[in-house]
């Protein structure tokens, strides 16, 4: 640590960054419940993936009632997945490796088992612990109606009522109360949190939802409130994207800067335009993008939207993400075996699943690698995406966990589908990922697809993104270096990078490639000259 002369590689803006939904990883004291010790045994293949750098899930102390985006402790891990000595550990040991390690960071909101929210409610009202937090008085006669019309991500009223009448704010689960953020002492506190991590040698923080720490303090209705995954801010949003977020932002990134060489990268689903507000030099290194993430699969779409990106991002010198699939979306797998314009978030409840067509999606799903990992910027896989996982649809109602499920009164299953555990192997109880079984129950189709199933065939998904990840790090690292190439016509997603010539044809009949061109790496094998349908091809001259 030196603040007078720190320095920095900006390892991020070209970087492959492997997402690790640490419950679901690899399961090392078989309890069914995934861990660092597991993670620590996976990081020789993530090595030789080539990823250079893991960004954790909150392996925070928790509840779990929100997948450890509940936190009760920050500078505690959780003991179902390990201590901070063995954290500190795998830091060391993925440094080894050359992978850098981001954690992430929950500032909107704690567990209500935090021990300020506990003091909280003890304390009662007009008390410095309830300023921590949101409580507010209720409307109507006796207080007995929410302060607002407010409603949660997860479905319902943003607003709880406690034993002596006040109602505290949450935007998620009630089990995650909200901070206040016009409060010193909440603003101190993250401050130090930072850089507990920070000495502990992490090199980066994904901050949940950065958009929403700010609140409208004169408290209005809204009306009908988007959310959060549909975007649909506006600029005087009472909670989301308000401009007193970049303050903090400033904040942080002035602690980051007192270290060498570390970063932060923004959750924040806000409008297209206002992006740009997060990645200003003082604020965000990057933001994530999710715009390739809600595109169907159409080549004319797909190009707007990455031209789009990678020219906002020239504008303001910052570099792009590409993002696919994470911890929270139905993973792409399933999402391109679909036919175009079903929703995309989540499984609708009685949903069309003779709609399903499970071979196109593994297609698409692989040429679509050889898009985000042929793009200018840093590519985030998600778990398994590399293993080519569908997402899990059919879930047994009984053992969904997601907050989702049970506040929208069982109408949207949420997310568990796309968080089943790794299989690490072809077959055995839970397919390798523990000797304790599986928090959540595998599909019998999760064997052909495990890592060991994948490791040896040249064929596999495994293999194409090891191939792709080793190729780009040779051919593809300068950064810059794009433009679209509309020869091929509207069917066909092509563009250059370099000396590279990327072509998708997601269209309905071959495509003709260039005949001297050089396969340098193809999502489907290819015959002859022509390119067919839901395949992706980079070429040299
Ligand atoms: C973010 C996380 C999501 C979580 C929510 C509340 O959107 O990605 O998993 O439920 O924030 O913390």
């Amino acid at each position: 640590m030196n603040s007078a002369a720190t320095t920095t590689s900006e390892w991020w803006r070209n970087g492959v960054v492997y997402q690790v939904y640490v419950r679901s990883f690899a399961d090392g004291n078989g309890d069914g419940t995934g861990d660092v010790t597991g993670l620590r045994s996976k990081l020789d293949y993530l090595r030789d993936l080539g990823v250079n750098a893991l960004w954790i899930n909150p392996w925070y102390s928790s509840p779990l009632r929100d997948g450890g985006y509940d936190v009760a402790d920050y500078r505690t891990i959780d003991e179902r997945f390990g201590t901070t000595e063995e954290v500190e550990l795998f830091i060391a040991e993925a440094h080894e490796r050359d992978i850098k390690v981001i954690a992430d960071l929950v500032p909107n909101h704690t567990s209500s088992d935090h021990r300020w929210f506990q003091e909280a409610l003890a304390a009662g009202p007009g008390s410095p612990e309830r300023a921590r937090y949101v409580f507010k008085d209720g409307k109507g006669a006796n207080g007995e109606l929410p302060p607002t019309d407010w409603t949660a991500v997860f479905g319902g009223s943003a607003w709880e009522q406690v034993e002596d009448g006040q109602w505290y704010l949450h935007l998620f689960d009630p089990s995650q109360p909200d901070l206040n953020w016009e409060n010193e002492e909440v603003r101190a506190e993250f401050d130090d949190v930072f850089r507990f991590w920070l000495d502990r040698g992490i090199d980066g923080f994904r901050i949940d939802v950065a958009h929403g720490l700010v609140k409208d303090t004169t408290f209005p209705d809204v009306g009908k409130v988007g959310k959060i995954l549909e975007s649909e801010t506006t600029e005087n949003h009472p909670f989301w994207d308000r401009d007193g977020v970049h303050e903090i932002n400033r904040r942080w990134r002035s602690v980051l800067d007192e270290y060498d060489d570390r970063m932060m990268v923004a959750e924040a689903w806000v409008a297209a335009h206002r992006l740009p507000l997060y990645l200003r030099p003082d604020e965000y290194h990057q933001s994530f993008n999710f715009d390739l993430l809600a595109t169907d699969w159409n080549a004319a779409e797909f190009a707007a939207v990455i031209d789009k990106s990678v020219t906002a991002a020239d504008e303001i010198g910052a570099s792009s993400t590409w993002v696919l699939s994470n911890h929270d979306v139905m993973r792409h797998a399933t999402r391109y075996g679909l036919d175009a314009g079903i929703p995309w978030r989540q499984w609708p409840m009685t949903g069309p699943v003779e709609a399903l067509d499970v071979e196109r999606g593994a297609r698409r799903a692989r040429a679509a690698a050889l898009v985000t990992l042929s793009l200018p910027g840093s590519t985030y896989i998600y778990q398994g995406e590399e293993l080519g996982l569908p997402e899990v649809w059919d879930l047994p109602e009984d053992v969904l966990e997601d907050p989702t499920w049970f506040r929208s009164d069982f109408t949207e299953k949420g997310r568990d589908g796309c968080r089943v555990p790794i299989p690490w192997e072809r077959s055995g109880d839970s397919f390798g990922f523990g000797s304790g079984g599986a928090w959540l129950p595998q599909p019998e189709t999760f064997g052909d697809l495990s890592a060991e199933a994948q490791l040896d065939d040249p064929a596999s998904c495994l293999a194409l993104y090891r191939s792709a990840i080793a190729i780009r790090s040779e051919h593809l690292a300068e950064e810059g270096g794009f433009a679209l190439d509309s020869s091929f016509g509207d069917e066909v997603l092509a563009y250059r990078r370099g000396e590279v010539l990327v072509v998708v044809n997601m269209g309905a009949s071959p495509v003709a490639l260039p005949a001297e061109a050089k396969v340098l790496l193809a999502s489907s094998p290819i015959s002859g000259s022509d390119l067919e349908q839901d395949t992706a091809v980079w070429l040299v001259p």
